[in-house]
This record gives structure tokens, sequence and C-alpha cells, in this order.
């Protein structure tokens, strides 16, 4: 049975950087409360969710020294797709120049790790490579004059690609989890704005990353102290550093973003991920955690060996 390995991330951001002093100028919010709340100083906003996802995912084929034509397969995470009909992952494959076939996962903020573990799931069954886009543009369907929205979202996109390899390959555990239950914790209806009981999630959402994550690393057979760098979802600081106390592992050993994009849903875990290649924060043979939370609820957790 094939394995998956990770050759190649990318991302995208609009350009359009709005800093939290500058939500001041039309909410009734400070620079002190979204810093202290949140771990926010900046965002970027005005993104496209197809556009962002085209250029990441150029930039993953680029970094794994490959092109277009060598992916058999696109796999856009996103809960802000372009339109309704059809799929974006569609208009990422034509953007791109992919030659095979494309399909969109909604799972939320949980959506990239769903998608890298189906991207393992496909390599398994004898797929080629599957580029994994995780891509977001919470702006669009956020309510700016609300601030308990508007303070914490913010757009970006991150792609990886995923080529199947003989043996057991890097990904050693994973789970999903699931609480539709909780389905009016955070919800946007068709032509609606984000709402979110921020308390609820915040609750909640520390309970199920931990037992997921636990989980993900006794099925690895591994503990915390083996964890080399944790990739988490970006939701809120505070809730990564609660997370980070409860499975023992140091916030040094954490990969970190949210300062920077804001909560940008399915694209903050890739967007964490890059930022830790790009600042050489992971060797060949690490084992990296990976786990989101979002909306469905959904959560999810992956433990990969790097190029293990
Ligand atoms: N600026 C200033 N004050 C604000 C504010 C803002 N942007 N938003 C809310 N407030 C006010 C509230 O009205 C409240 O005022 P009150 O005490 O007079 O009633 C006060 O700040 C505290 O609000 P509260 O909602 O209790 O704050 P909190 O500590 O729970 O933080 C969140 C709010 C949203 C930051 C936090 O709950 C959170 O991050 N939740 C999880 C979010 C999440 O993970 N979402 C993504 C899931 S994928």
């Amino acid at each position: 049975m094939a394995g998956i390995t990770v050759v190649g991330s990318g991302i995208s951001v609009p350009d359009k950087v709005v800093t939290n002093d500058d939500l001041t100028a039309t909410l009734d919010t400070s620079d002190a409360w979204i810093t202290e709340r949140t771990g926010i100083k900046e965002r970027h906003v005005g993104g496209i969710t197809s556009q962002m996802a085209i250029e990441a995912g150029r930039r993953a084929i680029e970094d794994a020294g490959l092109v277009p034509s060598d992916i058999d397969v696109v796999l856009l995470s996103t809960t802000t797709p372009d339109a309704l009909v059809p799929g974006t992952s569609a208009t990422v494959q034509a953007g791109i120049g992919v030659p095979g076939g494309a399909f969109d996962v909604n799972a939320a903020c949980s959506g990239f790790v769903y998608g890298l573990v189906v991207a393992a799931g496909l390599a398994a069954i004898g797929s080629g490579r599957v580029l994994v886009v995780g891509a977001d543009a919470l702006s669009r369907i956020t309510d700016w004059d609300d601030r308990t929205m508007a303070v914490l979202v913010g757009d970006g996109a991150g792609a990886v690609v995923v080529e199947p390899v003989d043996g057991p390959g890097d990904l050693l555990s994973w789970n999903f989890g699931a609480d539709g239950t909780l389905r009016h914790l955070l919800m946007c209806d068709h032509g609606g704005y984000l709402f979110m009981d921020g308390k609820e999630v915040f609750r909640k959402a520390v309970r199920v990353v931990v037992e997921s994550a636990e989980r993900a690393l006794s099925d690895a057979g591994l503990s915390a102290a083996d964890i080399d760098l944790l990739v988490p979802h970006q939701a809120n600081l505070r809730i990564i550093q609660a997370a980070c106390q409860r499975l023992g592992i140091p916030e040094e050993r954490t990969a970190v973003v949210i300062d920077r994009y804001g909560n940008t849903s399915s694209a903050s875990i890739p967007l964490a991920l890059d930022d830790a290649l790009r600042n050489e924060r992971v060797s060949p043979g690490d084992h990296l955690l990976l786990t989101g939370f979002g909306g469905g609820m959904t959560w999810a957790s992956a433990v990969l060996r790097w190029r293990g």
C-alpha cells in the first residue's frame, strides 16, 4: 500500500493589510482588546478564494520542482467557495492547468487536515500526486460593522503537494471528529454573515483539540515530548496556548502566525506550516502534529514524520 510524503508548499494572501488600528476607525474596539483577547495584530483581506488558491497551488508545485501536468487531483478545502456551483476546485484546476480531477471539501476550519488525510487515502488506492489547498475569503461573509466577528477574520490560501511513496509514508496517524448538534455555534446562511457564539466555541475547541491531538499521538505511538512542531488551527492565540499547556507541548515548539493573518479558516494550518518551513523550523524526520477545529463543529488531527 502506498503512503504519502509532502514535497512542496506555497501560500498566497491578498495585498491589502488591515491593522487593528485601522479597524478602530469604524468599530468600537481597540488594538489592546484585540491583541489581548486573540493575539491578532493584522490580517489580509479582499481575497477571492479561487485566485488565492491558484497562486498558492502554483507556488507549491514550483516549490516541489514540478509542473502542473505532474499533478493528478486538485483537492480544495474551503468554506467560502466562489459560487455554490461549480465547485471552486474546478476553477483552480483550470487556472493552474492541472490535467486531472478536482473536488471541494468543506469541513470549515478543520478542512485542510481532512483534505490531507483524504489525499493519503487517494494515494493508498492508486492516485498520483494530489494538490491539497486550503483557501478561504472569510472577509466576504463577514459583517464589517459587527465587531465580534470583524476583528477575527482574514483571507488567505496555503497549498501542499502530496506524493505517493512506497511503504507507510509520512502520515503516522489521524482522526476526524464532528458534532452537528453544535452547528448553531458557528454558522453562515446563504447570503448571510458569519455568526459565532465565541465563548462556547472557545470552550469546546480547547476540549476537542486536546482529545483529538492526544488520540493522534497515542495512535502514532508517540508522546507530546516527541513532537517537534505543533501546527494548530489559528483561531485565537489563547486557544493555542491553552491547548499547548494541556498537551504539554511548549509554545516554542508551536507554529503561530495568527498575529499576521487572523483566522483564515482552511488556510490557517498550511499558512502556519509554510511559515515554519520557510524559517527552517522543520527538518527531515521531525514529528509534526497538525490539529484543527471549526464550524460544524468539526475537528481533525494528523501526525506526520516529515519526509521521514
Ligand atoms: N472590541 C472590544 N470589545 C469587544 C469586542 C471587540 N471587538 N468584541 C466583544 N467585545 C466586548 C463584549 O461586548 C464584552 O463586553 P461586556 O463585558 O461589556 O459584555 C467583552 O468585550 C467581553 O466579550 P467576550 O465575548 O466575553 O470576550 P471573550 O474573552 O470571550 O473573547 C472571542 C471573544 C471571540 C475573542 C473569544 O470568545 C474567542 O476567540 N472564541 C473562539 C473563537 C474561535 O475559535 N473562532 C473560530 C472557530 S474556527
